[in-house]
């Protein structure tokens, strides 16, 4: 049986030391055309660099992404550095299933400011959105086995590897294989003491 949690806002505390996370704004298209269009970003995501006109259709679904009301809804938080303002990345938590309260979440930042932790720092936000905001019962993170640095975001912020699909899909002319992590709800707030 779902847990029912008033899911019109949010409580959780969306600034950390270094960051702030917020919905997006019109303005942000420059900051997300940068690292959408970039190589280096989608090398294991399931799309390829993408044109303005598809960051514009990108931006357009983020700006709907403001909370979470049902299945199939997605989060959408822009990552900004509290010092510059600068939007670094992009975080999504989107409810797989209502009724097993599972999300997923998803994850973005610039080239020019990863291996600082800021992934890592944003992430721990999305997961207290997530048990202590809407209730959810677990959280997985999916990534390309290769995906070095997701794999290791997913393991920071507490999550255990479940699954190493072999060659399960095939992606961008060849077959991809998938780590699976998952945090459980009771696990989050155990390790939060
Ligand atoms: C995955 C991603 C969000 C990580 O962002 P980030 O801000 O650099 O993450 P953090 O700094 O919090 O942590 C990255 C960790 O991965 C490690 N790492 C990064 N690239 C690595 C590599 N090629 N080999 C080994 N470790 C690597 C870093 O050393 C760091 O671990 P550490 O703290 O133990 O040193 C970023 O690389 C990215 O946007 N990639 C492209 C998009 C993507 O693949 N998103 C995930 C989809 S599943």
């Amino acid at each position: 049986m779902a847990r029912r949690r008033d899911r019109s806002r949010l409580t959780t505390p969306l600034e950390t030391e270094r960051l702030f996370l917020r919905p997006f704004v019109e303005g942000d298209f420059d900051a997300l055309f940068s690292y959408q269009s970039h190589p280096d970003v989608v090398r294991w995501l399931y799309w390829d660099v993408r044109s303005e006109d598809q960051v514009a259709k990108s931006l357009q679904e983020k700006l709907l992404g403001t909370e979470i009301r049902g299945e199939g809804d997605v989060l959408s938080l822009a990552v900004i550095l509290n010092e510059t303002g600068e939007l670094v990345g992009d975080f999504v938590l989107h409810l797989l299933s209502e009724e097993h309260r599972t999300a997923e979440i998803g994850f973005i930042v610039h080239p020019d400011h990863q291996g600082r932790g800021y992934a890592t720092e944003a992430g721990r936000v999305l997961l207290r959105i997530a048990f202590e905001d809407y209730g959810f019962h677990r959280v997985i993170g999916r990534t390309e086995a290769r995906n070095t640095g997701s794999a290791r975001v997913l393991a920071k912020l507490g999550m255990r590897r479940e699954a190493h699909l072999v060659e399960n899909e095939w992606v961008k002319g060849e077959w991809q294989s998938e780590l699976a992590y998952a945090i459980l709800e009771r696990e989050w707030f155990a390790a939060k003491g």
